[in-house]
């Protein structure tokens, strides 16, 4: 059961949008605020999931074939830094996903005959299940604990299983999909969360030409601009509202200053939007924006000042064949 599902449950109604439903009250927030956003968090429903899918697979968008560049092609140097000096340890994924890249480190990790266990933690239940099945198909003998709910609290509970060295994994630059003040205070969060000599090994999507950057939020296919209003049509079938897709257009843009990359949609027309049990309608006047994404962007001293502030120190950084994006190996200090 997904987190929507289950708050339908608890509200015991669908129409009953309100209640205890925080997907609700953020677009409620986030609509009715000058200017208007969304949280991009909530891009994942089933669509969701089959678009971001297709976009992995679109020509433009690059950042995951990098990834998966140096998962492949550099296993035994990413090994190399995290077993460290031998000891077992218990390898953490935060949103784990289908755990493609992983799979490479941790088929590596066993032929090498290393002591670890590895925990993915996923907000969906149904993604936990699916690695249990194809994990101990695909590698038989690995030691596997699926933790399903919010990373703080599963990493707590992670805590709690066993008193090994803790190696977290939070791939994907899903990172970039904060802010970076909130990148680093999820990175302070996450050392609080861990012990001198835990590690984490997190993936940055690096600066570059700004075209290459631009051109993977702006696909030729229009997969990207699908992704974004299908926000809106979630938002339709789950929270009962009446948008209308076809009056918003997606607008991507790259700041090679800030290495910020952000989507908006741009409301078409002057119109108003209604939602299910709020009475007021929400008004967008012709060109306005609803701002609905950061994939920040940056260069390896930012993302080393940002290890340094937030207590860890660097271990390695390993960046794919083009050095588009690197995968930062830090120390708990
Ligand atoms: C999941 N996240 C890292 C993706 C990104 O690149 O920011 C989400 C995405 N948004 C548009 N395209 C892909």
């Amino acid at each position: 059961m997904n987190t929507n599902t289950l708050n339908t449950a608890l509200n015991g109604s669908n129409h009953n949008h309100k209640a205890v439903n925080p997907f609700y009250e953020d677009v409620l927030k986030g609509l009715t605020s000058a200017p208007k956003r969304l949280d991009s968090k909530y891009f994942y429903d089933a669509i969701g999931d089959q678009l971001f899918q297709d976009l992995m697979n679109c020509e433009e968008y690059y950042p995951t074939n990098c990834e998966l560049d140096i998962f492949k092609n550099q296993t035994a140097a990413l090994a190399k830094s995290i077993i460290g000096n031998g000891d077992d340890f218990d390898l953490i994924e935060l949103g784990a996903g289908d755990a493609m890249k992983s799979s490479y480190l941790l088929k590596y990790l066993l032929d090498e005959g290393v002591n670890f266990t590895y925990l993915p933690i996923d907000i969906s239940s149904h993604v936990i299940e699916e690695l249990d099945t194809n994990l101990t198909k695909t590698l038989p003998g690995l030691n596997f604990q699926g933790l399903n709910g919010e990373y703080f609290q599963m990493l707590q509970k992670a805590a709690t299983l066993s008193n090994k060295r803790k190696v977290v994994l939070f791939l994907g630059s899903n990172i970039g999909n904060m802010p970076v003040a909130d990148a680093e205070a999820f990175c302070g969060e996450l050392k609080n969360n861990l012990s001198t000599g835990d590690m984490v090994l997190i993936g940055f999507d690096l600066k570059k030409n700004p075209k290459t950057v631009l051109a993977a939020y702006n696909d030729k296919e229009g997969i990207t601009k699908k992704f974004n209003l299908n926000l809106l049509t979630r938002i339709n079938t789950e929270l009962g509202a009446d948008f209308n897709v076809n009056q918003f257009d997606h607008y991507p843009t790259y700041d090679p200053e800030t290495g910020s990359c952000k989507s908006y949609l741009i409301s078409l027309i002057d119109q108003k939007v209604h939602i299910a049990d709020y009475n007021e309608s929400i008004h967008f006047k012709k060109d306005e924006y609803i701002y609905m994404e950061i994939s920040q962007k940056f260069s390896i001293e930012q993302t080393k000042d940002m290890a340094a502030k937030t207590g860890f120190e660097i271990v390695n950084y390993l960046m794919d064949s083009k050095q588009w994006f690197a995968d930062a190996i830090w120390r708990v200090q």
